[in-house]
């Protein structure tokens, strides 16, 4: 749960207490497979990386296959449209699920895979990043967390995480890619702009922002 969630239910529980029954009570009459999947589109819908992430994990847990995710986001395309879908399995890309590999999406299926080889994906959680005074103020950090590639733009007191792969074809962008607070993709010179994340030449679909927050003088990044 978010912290302003958080905070709502503690400055006023019995308002947010009605609005947690509301989501409670809805969808009782639907199989829970249905339900997650869902709860997933609503995540694309409102493009909350980390609610994505959970609610996807959470679908593949409770039984629902890849392509029945892949099914879901497409069948909901009239209301998300292509930029959300994509959006989307970018993420799910990101995330090395290898029931989403292409090999496992085409494999005959007489031979079902055990759903605890298909979910893969460890549980979004706080991971350490690195001593937040460590991050030179103004400029661009390329650093690896957890076998995840980070790129860290520190103004003072305020952090941005992004993931270092690009948004048009998940090319690992490198250190040697950053110049001053811009970062090229060296594969079809996209250019971002670390202070945003924006993608100012080429393209258009910013970096992938990552949760982030100082915790006792860490950074923290959350996926
Ligand atoms: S993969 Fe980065 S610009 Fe195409």
């Amino acid at each position: 749960m978010s912290d302003a969630l958080n905070y709502l239910l503690k400055a006023r529980p019995e308002t947010m207490g009605h609005y947690f029954a509301f989501l409670k009570d809805s969808g009782k009459y639907l199989d829970p497979k249905t339900r997650n999947l869902i709860s997933v589109i609503t995540k694309v819908h409102a493009q909350t990386d980390r609610g994505f992430r959970q609610y996807l994990g959470r679908a593949l847990r409770e039984g629902c296959s890849p392509m029945e995710v892949l099914d879901a986001l497409l069948m909901a395309f009239p209301a998300l449209g292509l930029a959300k879908i994509i959006w989307a399995v970018d993420i799910i890309l990101d995330m090395n699920i290898p029931g989403f590999a292409p090999e496992a999406l085409t494999q005959p299926a007489a031979a079902p895979t055990p759903m605890a080889a298909l979910v893969a994906p460890a549980p979004a959680e706080w991971r350490d990043v690195m001593a937040a005074r460590d991050v030179p103020d103004g400029e661009v950090t390329r650093t690896e967390s957890q076998g995840r590639g980070l790129f860290i733009y520190r103004d003072a007191k305020t952090y941005k995480v992004y993931d270092s792969h690009c948004p048009h074809q998940n090319t690992d962008i490198t250190q040697l890619a950053v110049k001053g607070t811009t970062m090229t993709c060296p594969k079809h010179q996209w250019q971002f702009d670390a202070k945003s994340g924006d993608c100012i030449k080429k393209g258009k679909t910013p970096l992938r922002r990552i949760e982030s927050k100082v915790v006792k003088g860490r950074l923290l990044a959350f996926w």
